[in-house]
């Protein structure tokens, strides 16, 4: 039986995922403005900071699984709420962290190591652990909640639930880091921040409930479409047991970890190797010995230079995650999988050369953006092409695992083979090699057998 209509304005579930997501953009993807100020007020090496965020995107990922099957089966209010009150707890408790002695953490050594040994432990805890658990919670429920509002969109509406990871690291950054100077310290952001997380997680979960069952908005009837077509979703609406069971799935599963590991590992290199690659061009330029210093004058403008970067790969990362929603509505998404990921390639080739110069830079740097963000769009909308959106929480909550796993061992890896070999072009052309499989197994994949209705 299918129902049209309903009183409940079907704008509102996007504005809750658009919310939702902001916190979480918040929450995972500015993380790099805290690492000097902590290291300098805990004694904490760049590899103890940054194993909270491998941390964070693992329970975060990982936890969207169990939170796509609670959202399933109870409805995604309650999970959002639980996830977000959780999350903002775990971020507002670093605030309450006690740093070591500043005479301690000056004098180096043995003893600042074991002085800023619990209070590491605690920020693995309260970020890693806590906030991620609790980010997980509120960032899967809206993905799955969104499109059965919108039948006639349902990449589209994805797309909104997803577009505030961008927008939150695009309002975090630069509020954290203005705070930061003002205060001195990171540990008040948490508090502060901690609290509008929480305000808003709740406006976010009071924006969102499931439709009656076989929803479709006053005046519209699902054309028939090509099999595994945006527009043949209604007869495909496998069980979250039967969707587990199809091939189609584990090869989607590999090809979102690819993209993401890809994504991730540059992402968290891509300002380093800017300011590098300037460097050297610089000294080149003046005749410079390769070991010389620069003036602070210089490395400050290079600095800024290569800050275009990770804003250009902003601003597109979240862009792309509405602007790709009405193709993938129109066409299949495995022909835009395809293309994105084969382009993803040639930028991450592109990219190390690029380095040298302000523009190339910022291009590829927006062009890797556009590729990374769009999977966030079209795995979703892939899935309820392939499976219908009855078991969207739980089919999607275990696909997101992929990324999970991706952001534990992707920024780590890369920065290891960085350090190893002394070369971004290393792990720039690993992630160049991991896209060109996930683009083969995108080439290769075909929609499940049409379930019979
Ligand atoms: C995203 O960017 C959380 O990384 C995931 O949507």
């Amino acid at each position: 039986m299918t129902r049209t209509g309903s009183t409940f304005p079907r704008w509102i579930p996007l504005l809750g995922g658009l919310l939702g997501s902001t916190t979480c953009g918040m929450l995972l993807y500015a993380f790099s403005v805290f690492i000097k100020p902590l290291q300098a007020q805990f004694g904490w090496s760049v590899p103890d900071v940054a194993m909270a965020y491998a941390l964070i995107c693992l329970i975060y990922g990982l936890v969207t699984f169990p939170a796509g099957r609670l959202s399933d089966k109870y409805g995604p209010r309650k999970v959002v709420l639980f996830g977000g009150l959780v999350m903002a707890f775990g971020f507002f408790m670093v605030s309450t962290i006690t740093p070591p002695d500043p005479a301690v953490i000056a004098a180096g050594g043995e003893a600042a190591r074991r002085a800023g040994r619990t209070p590491l432990y605690l920020l693995y805890l309260y970020y890693g652990v806590i906030a991620g658990f609790g980010g997980g919670c509120v960032y899967l429920p809206p993905i799955a909640t969104a499109p059965k509002w919108w039948p006639d969109r349902r990449a589209l509406a994805t797309g909104f639930t997803v577009v505030g990871l961008g927008l939150g690291s695009f309002i975090m950054a630069p509020m954290a880091t203005s705070m930061i100077n003002h205060f001195g310290s990171a540990l008040p952001v948490f508090k502060t921040v901690g609290v509008a997380m929480g305000i808003m997680a709740v406006l976010a979960a009071s924006c969102l409930k499931t439709p009656p069952a076989g929803y479709r908005p006053a005046g519209w009837n699902p054309p028939a479409g090509t099999p595994g077509g945006p527009s043949d979703v209604d007869s495909r609406d496998f069980t979250y047991e039967e969707t587990r069971k199809t091939p189609q799935f584990w090869l989607l599963w590999a090809a979102y970890f690819c993209g993401s590991f890809a994504g991730l590992m540059v992402i968290g290199l891509i300002a380093k190797h800017g300011i590098d690659a300037m460097t050297l061009a610089y000294k080149a330029r003046e005749g410079l010995d390769p070991l010389a210093q620069v003036p602070t004058g210089v490395a400050k403008n290079i600095a800024m230079a290569a800050a275009t970067a990770p804003s250009a790969l902003a601003i597109f990362n979240a862009a792309v995650r509405i602007m790709i929603g009405p193709l993938a509505d129109r066409i299949v998404t495995k022909k835009i999988f395809v293309t994105l990921f084969s382009l993803q390639v040639v930028a991450m080739l592109a990219l190390f050369p690029a380095g040298k110069s302000v523009v190339p830079l910022a291009v590829c740097a927006a062009l890797i953006g556009w590729n990374y963000g769009a999977i966030f769009t079209l795995f979703p909308a892939t899935l309820l092409q392939y499976y219908g959106p009855t078991n969207q929480g739980s089919n999607y909550g275990l696909l997101f695992t992929a990324w999970g796993i991706a952001g534990f061992c992707g920024p780590y890896l890369g920065g290891k083979l960085q350090a190893l070999t002394g070369s971004f072009m290393v792990p720039f052309s690993v992630s160049a090699l991991v896209l060109g499989i996930a683009a083969v197994i995108l080439l290769l994949l075909k929609a499940p057998e049409k379930k019979q209705a």
